[in-house]
Parts: C-alpha cells; structure tokens; sequence
C-alpha cells in the first residue's frame, strides 16, 4: 500500500537512506519535508519498506529522493513507486518528470529507462564522489 508519509514513519525511513545511499541524508531533512504534498511510503504487512518523494514546480515534477529496503528489493515496489509517481504527476498535469542518478549506478539507471526515463544531461561533480545523470520523461 502506498500512503503519504507521516512523522511516524520518519525513523524507518532514515533506517533505510542509511542502508541505500553512501551519503545519506541527515534525517532533519526528512523531518522538514514530512509535510511535503509529494512524500509517500510503501507499506507492507504495517512495515514501511520504501519511500518516494517528489515535487512539482510548475509544470514539471522532480523525483528527489526513492528508496526501496535492501531486504524487499527486486520484488516491484521501486517499480510501484515510480508508476504511483507518474499517475500523480498526470493528475497534477506535469508534462514532464526529471531525476538525478549516480553515473556509476548503472543498475537504476536501467530500471528508469524501463519505466519511460531517457538521459537528457551529464551533471559534473554532482555527488561527493561521483557525476549525475538527468534523465526524463514525458508525462
Ligand atoms: C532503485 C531502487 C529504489 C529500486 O527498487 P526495487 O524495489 O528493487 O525496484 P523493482 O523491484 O521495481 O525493480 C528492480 C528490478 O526488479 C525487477 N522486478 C520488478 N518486479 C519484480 C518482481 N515482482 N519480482 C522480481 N523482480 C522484479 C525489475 O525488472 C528490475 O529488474 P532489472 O534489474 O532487470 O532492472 C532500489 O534498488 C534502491 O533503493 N536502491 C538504493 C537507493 C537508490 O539508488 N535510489 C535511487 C537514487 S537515483
């Protein structure tokens, strides 16, 4: 079940950033986005095992932040996210939908492109230790 998140869910959450990325975000930033319209979590057997979160400017929706538990990877649920993602942005008219990947995270970048997503830009230095990859599609 995908429902928007609450300050509840926060310290689950933070649990898996800290699993999924090697530069985590400090978990003050989940708690001034909790309010945030696009903040949703994937709820499973009343467990929060994943998170997407993303907003609209203007025309366009950004996806900032999605992650998935490592132990309930491969099983659809960033899948669920992103398409829950893409219905909303229909809804709320976007025309277009961007994100930023790792360049070396070769693996997300597939499950993008599988999902309608296409390299648009080359960031340089975007990360700590690594360059990013725009990539969009049309809603
Ligand atoms: C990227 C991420 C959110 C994907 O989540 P996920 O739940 O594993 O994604 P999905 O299960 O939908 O898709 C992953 C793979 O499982 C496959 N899959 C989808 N549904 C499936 C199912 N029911 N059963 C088995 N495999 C399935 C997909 O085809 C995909 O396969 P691929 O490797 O051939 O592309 C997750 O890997 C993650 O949290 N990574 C760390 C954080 C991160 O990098 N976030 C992105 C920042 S840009």
């Amino acid at each position: 079940m995908i429902r928007a998140a609450s300050t509840r869910d926060l310290n689950q959450v933070i649990k898996i950033e800290k699993m999924s990325f090697p530069n985590p975000w400090h978990k003050y930033i989940f708690y001034s986005m909790v309010q945030m319209p696009g903040f949703f979590v994937y709820e499973l057997k009343e467990e929060v095992v994943g998170y997407i979160i993303f907003e609209k400017i203007e025309e366009y929706v950004h996806i900032i932040n999605i992650s998935v538990h490592p132990l309930h990877r491969n099983k659809g649920i960033g899948s669920s996210l992103l398409q829950f993602c893409i219905n909303c942005s229909a809804k709320k008219s976007a025309i277009s939908i961007f994100l930023e990947v790792r360049e070396k995270e070769k693996d997300v970048q597939k499950l993008y492109k599988m999902h309608g997503f296409r390299i648009s830009a080359r960031i340089k230095d975007y990360y700590p230790n690594d360059h990013a990859l725009l990539m969009e599609r049309n809603v």
